[in-house]
């Protein structure tokens, strides 16, 4: 293909979109960072050989149709749960996304939040900056210890086995896994013991740490159920995708204590985040900044690049999803 039509959704990292600029001229990039919404998808669909979506993107079967221009989707990120692949496929757009180089930028804020729950660093910092901190007693604030303690990992993939190693050699945590591929070996941690059942972790761990990918295979996965499977004195982190926990039941839970926390960076209708989350102490939240680093979000643009050649080239995009 000479000189495709390339059109960019979001604002990306300077030197990525300097490079995208240096190798096709009129690529159309979004200065102004502004969501393309539904209708500006389907026009870029339908004008443009080669689309570079990201998470705001939704990309759905009504969308994806045969008769779209578009042949190939880049997706900035790994999880691609907001485009309908199948529809994808079946329209013949070879779909590609960013595995790998975000992996410990992810597992790092995994960790964030697991330690700002335990240690209430949230709450504490609210109550510096409103001017109500009253100075140090023996009893303010307590939190959690997280050294010893045991963590469970829900999907032990590239950035699940990642929090395990931190958790682990970092924190001296005893890791037990649940991961739906079946036996999937310790991932650098020998001690990890893998768990027969999503509740045999549920009702071990201190720490529940979620990293399976979204979507409807696994949409409610931890719903008022599994979370009555926890321990009271436990915490859930999920930096996966919003839709594997149920927000309600996550917001019941931990008003009545039946969990002692939750640390989220994604949620079920992104950006909205439900008032009744927003008003617990016992709930820290993050903006989806997973991977937001400059280092990592540049090496994601890049790697974008470099699918994005391989298809030009005609060869198989090395982050190939369908
Ligand atoms: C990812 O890479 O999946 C991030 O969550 C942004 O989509």
């Amino acid at each position: 293909m000479t000189d495709p039509v390339i059109v960019v959704t979001r604002k990306w990292p300077a030197a990525v979109e300097d490079e995208l600029r240096r190798r096709f001229p009129s690529v159309r990039l979004n200065p102004d960072d502004m969501p393309l919404g539904s209708a500006g998808l389907r026009d870029a669909l339908h004008s443009a050989d080669v689309v570079l979506p990201t998470v705001t993107d939704r990309l759905t079967a009504e969308l994806l149709t045969p008769d779209v221009r578009t042949r190939f989707l880049g997706n900035f990120g790994v999880g691609h749960n907001h485009i309908d692949v199948d529809a994808g496929a079946r329209a013949g757009i070879v779909v590609t996304n960013t595995p790998g180089v975000l992996t410990d930028t992810t597992a790092d804020t995994a960790m964030t939040l697991l330690l700002m729950i335990a240690r209430r660093a949230g709450e504490g910092e609210r109550e510096v900056r409103s001017g109500a901190w009253t100075g140090w007693r023996p009893t303010h604030m307590m939190g959690a210890d997280v050294t010893g303690k045991t963590l469970g990992i829900l999907g032990m993939g590239r950035i699940g086995s990642a929090v395990a190693r931190r958790a682990h050699f970092g924190f001296g945590m005893p890791v037990v896994f649940y991961d739906a591929a079946g036996p999937v070996g310790h991932h650098g941690v020998p001690a990890a013991r893998q768990l027969d059942t999503i509740e045999d972790v549920l009702e071990t761990a201190d720490f529940v740490s979620l990293h399976m990918p979204g979507g409807q295979a696994n949409g409610h996965l931890i719903n008022a159920k599994q979370l009555a499977r926890m321990k009271p004195t436990a915490f859930l982190v999920n930096t996966a995708r919003g839709d594997v926990v149920d927000q309600r039941a996550l917001e019941e839970a931990l008003r009545d204590g039946i969990i002692a926390g939750a640390a989220l960076d994604v949620y079920e209708d992104e950006p909205t985040v439900p008032v009744g989350l927003r008003e617990l102490d016992n709930v820290v939240l993050l903006p989806h900044l997973g991977s937001a680093t400059l280092e990592t979000r540049t090496a994601m643009g890049m790697l974008v690049l470099d699918n994005l050649s391989a298809f030009l080239d005609g060869r198989r995009p090395p982050c190939q999803v369908v």
